[in-house]
């Protein structure tokens, strides 16, 4: 398992290019299971994430080919075989397969993922969209089985407004017959890819990009072209590093209007950030500031910077709360950035980080991936040598993590272990 080591200290300074979205392109691939044919997506980011979802294609018959940051995939020849524990286990978004699958053959057999670095991850929404669009879904030795042919629209109305939910429930309600609403619909600009994906293919959806989605079935799509948007969470992790280094980074390639929660915290934080003709430039200034912050779905600040933002607060001249309202146990990065000299309390939900004067480098154990962002940025401002253990999580979600930073200047380098 590889590592990272890291000498801090270094004021990070120059021009980074922002990779194309994990979080948008993975339920891409999947609608490709929609209409048979020939795709090709571009600015695909080579992750290990969508390595393992082109797998997973490959077991339901579809021909995934990488060029470079392109992918051509023809889905011609896909079948509804079972999607494998083997996979699913590794990655959780593997369930964005479900509502395609059920969607255009009338059933699928998809394993049930365990559970998370971060506690329980249900899966139940997804389940009770499909029910409600007519599918009969039973357990069948840790494998979901679906069945429900035609799919018929209705509405859904979720509790708990989610991103996977909402992305397989449009899928599956596409090529149903009738009209879906889906009520408290994720609003997070990978779910405003998709839809807009799907529209591109010939589906009927409307209010794209606000709480409410309504879909008109129709009976079939076709293949098309498409272009991956840029990753807002790979975008404001270098906006950290630039930060938490007092560097000056121009991010090129990005999305600005989809990054504003990220931007207002850094700002409050004392940070200078401002538009560019490429995209936005960031300057950390002496003094962090303490703030407080919320998770909260889109536009909120988003739960995967929670962990990168407390590594800039561990500096901060005072207090700082980040109260976690999506995943209220997701602080694996706590004791490990603790054991560089942090000082967070947790009490349920909530991070409690008392700013300290400097950070030390120490040897640290990657949990999950952006708990590992989150130690390479305090590694990058440590005093000493800090060493990344297990950087296969980071691997899941940042391309080239280590090139891009030491194009910033960095000292950080891939420790090869078997
Ligand atoms: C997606 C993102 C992940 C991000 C998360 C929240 C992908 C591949 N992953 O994950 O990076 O951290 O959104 O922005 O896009 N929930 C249920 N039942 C369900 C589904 C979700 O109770 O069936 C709850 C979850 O426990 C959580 C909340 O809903 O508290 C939001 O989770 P959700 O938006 O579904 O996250 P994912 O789609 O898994």
């Amino acid at each position: 398992m590889d590592a990272f080591r890291i000498e801090g200290g270094v004021r990070l300074k120059g021009t980074v290019s922002i990779s194309g979205s994990k979080n948008a392109v993975l339920p891409m691939l999947c609608a490709t299971l929609l209409a048979p044919g020939e795709y090709t997506l571009t600015n695909v980011p080579v992750l290990r994430d969508v390595t393992t979802l082109s797998s997973l294609l490959r077991t339901l018959g579809v021909h995934v080919v990488r060029d470079g940051s392109t992918l051509r995939i023809d889905s011609t020849r896909a079948v509804p075989n079972e999607a494998h524990y083997d996979l699913v286990r590794t990655m959780r978004a593997s369930v964005y397969v479900l509502g395609p699958l059920l969607g255009r053959f009338g059933h699928a057999r998809v394993s049930l993922p365990g559970g998370c670095a971060w506690g329980p991850r249900p899966i139940d929404l997804h389940l009770h969209a499909m029910e409600k669009l007519g599918a009969r879904i039973s357990l069948d030795h840790g494998v979901i089985v679906a069945r429900g042919a035609p799919l018929r629209g209705n509405v859904i109305d979720f509790q708990i407004s989610s991103v996977g939910a909402t992305g397989n429930a449009v899928m599956a309600a596409v090529l149903a017959e009738g009209t879906t609403t889906i009520r408290n619909a994720a609003r997070e600009p990978e779910i405003a890819a998709l839809c807009e994906f799907l529209v591109a293919m010939g589906a009927g959806i409307t209010g794209i990009g606000t709480h409410e989605l309504a879909i008109d079935g129709v009976p079939s799509l076709s293949p098309v072209d498409a272009a991956v948007i840029p990753d807002r969470i790979e975008a404001g992790t270098y906006l950290v590093a630039g930060a938490i280094t007092r560097g000056e980074i121009e991010l090129r390639d990005i999305r600005e209007d989809q990054m504003q929660s990220t931007v207002e915290a850094l700002r409050a934080t004392g940070a200078e950030l401002e538009s560019t003709e490429a995209g936005i430039r960031i300057r950390g200034t002496g003094e962090i500031r303490p703030v407080t912050v919320s998770t909260e779905p889109y536009p909120g600040f988003p739960t995967d910077m929670q962990a990168q933002l407390m590594s800039l607060l561990l500096l901060a001249h005072g207090d700082s709360t980040i109260h976690e309202t999506i995943y209220s146990d997701r602080f694996k990065h706590v004791p490990e950035l603790t054991r560089m000299g942090g000082r967070i309390r947790v009490e349920g939900g909530d991070a409690m980080i008392q700013g300290v004067p400097n950070l030390t480098g120490a040897p640290v154990m990657a949990s999950d991936l952006r708990a590992s962002a989150a130690l390479v940025l305090a590694g990058l401002v440590a005093e000493g040598t800090t060493e990344v253990l297990r950087v296969y999580h980071i691997d899941r979600g940042y391309e080239r993590i280590e090139e891009k930073l030491a194009g910033l200047g960095a000292r950080i380098w891939r420790v090869r272990q078997s």
